[in-house]
């Protein structure tokens, strides 16, 4: 009899043992203290068996008894306080102020685009994407630019390895140069009036204080019948009183570019010295981009009538435009690229 009593209270603090160690949270324990060690529990039901031993068994059972009721009432509570702390660690005090998470925004250069679309937007120009891997005839050769022609220096160009065409100079693959590309695609793909306002990414071997290798233009193109110089203007204007304000000066200097003509560089008063000159601009002006009437041989290209139809373009840098903006005063234009977030966060 003694021995089988001590076997059952053997197995009952094994089975517990075992429970107790799975206990993960205070409900779990609740229902173990009432499983094992509650007044109708498993142990108090195997002691009332005490009482039906031999007298001279009892004693000695009974020790055993009160020692398995005393390890596993320790293991309990223990078990007890190690869930307690650890559940305590998940309570929220709802009454706290939150952690505020830190958001994120645009980039300076998506920022700049937006921009920029919206104040061509606004005069009827259309937003549209070309390609940033062109063709050679694209990007050159349909701008009047043929193969071997030295214009083609100014643009640093970056070319492609194209394996189907070794032969034929207008099949070449470059990452495009210049946004000007969309040009001749713009007046194959759309009827008149042609109101292009074209945001690309554009690619050339250069880097310094004004210069990244992968930079973004925005390029305007108008064609219709009695499209003017003075029009280019005006819009150029527009543009410039929009996004830098009143007080800055725009200038037009006298250039070549093979696909315009007459052709212009526009340049803007130098934002970081107000037009005194400085390490960034060097005579008080900052070139933005070029600007022109579109020569007749690229609005042949673009399957136009180059005796009835005329047109304007022009081609201006992003980050150029941006960094020039009143009041920033960003010394470097490679900073756009560094990723830094202490400079970063600052727009
Ligand atoms: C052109 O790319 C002509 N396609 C512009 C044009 C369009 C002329 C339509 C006439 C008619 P240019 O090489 O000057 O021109 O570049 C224009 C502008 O792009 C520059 O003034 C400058 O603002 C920006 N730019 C050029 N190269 C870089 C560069 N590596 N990094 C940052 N901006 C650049």
């Amino acid at each position: 009899m003694a021995s089988k009593l001590r076997e059952k209270l053997e197995a009952i603090k094994s089975k517990a043992l075992a429970d107790l160690s799975a206990i993960q949270s205070t409900a779990q324990s609740e229902s173990f203290r009432v499983k094992y060690l509650g007044r109708k529990g498993e142990l108090a039901e195997a002691l009332k068996g005490i009482k039906d031993l031999p007298a001279s068994e009892r004693p000695e059972v009974g020790q055993f008894a009160n020692r398995v009721k005393r390890d596993l009432e320790t293991a309990f509570q223990d078990r007890r306080k190690a869930v307690g702390s650890s559940n305590a660690r998940i309570f929220i005090d709802i009454t706290q102020p939150g952690v505020k998470i830190g958001r994120g925004h645009l980039h300076l250069v998506t920022q700049a685009i937006r921009e920029i679309e919206r104040i061509f937007l606004n005069i009827g120009f259309v937003r549209r994407r070309y390609p940033e891997v062109e063709t050679d005839y694209y990007a050159f050769e349909a701008l009047n630019m043929p193969s071997e022609h030295p214009a083609r220096d100014e643009w640093e160009t970056f070319f492609l390895q194209n394996p189907k065409s070794k032969t034929k100079s207008n099949q070449k693959i470059v990452l495009t140069p210049h946004t000007s590309s969309g040009q001749v695609r713009e007046m194959e793909n759309h009827p008149l009036p042609i109101r292009m306002m074209n945001i690309s990414k554009c690619y050339r071997r250069q880097i310094d204080i004004n210069h990244v290798p992968m930079f973004h233009q925005f390029e305007g193109l108008v064609v219709d019948q009695g499209i003017q110089f003075v029009h280019l203007k005006g819009v150029l204007e527009y543009f410039c009183r929009e996004f830098f304000g009143e007080k800055r000066k725009i200038r037009l200097r006298p250039f070549h570019f093979r696909f315009t003509e007459p052709s212009f560089e526009v340049d803007v008063t130098c934002g970081l010295c107000g037009g005194k000159g400085c390490r960034y601009c060097k005579q008080g002006w900052s070139e933005l981009g070029g600007a022109g009437m579109v020569h007749p041989n690229v609005l042949r290209a673009g399957g136009q009538d180059s005796k009835r139809v005329t047109g304007f373009a022009f081609g201006w840098g992003v980050e150029r435009c941006y960094l020039m903006k009143e009041g920033l005063l960003i010394p470097d234009l490679r900073m756009f690229y560094q990723n830094d977030l202490r400079f970063l966060e600052q727009f």
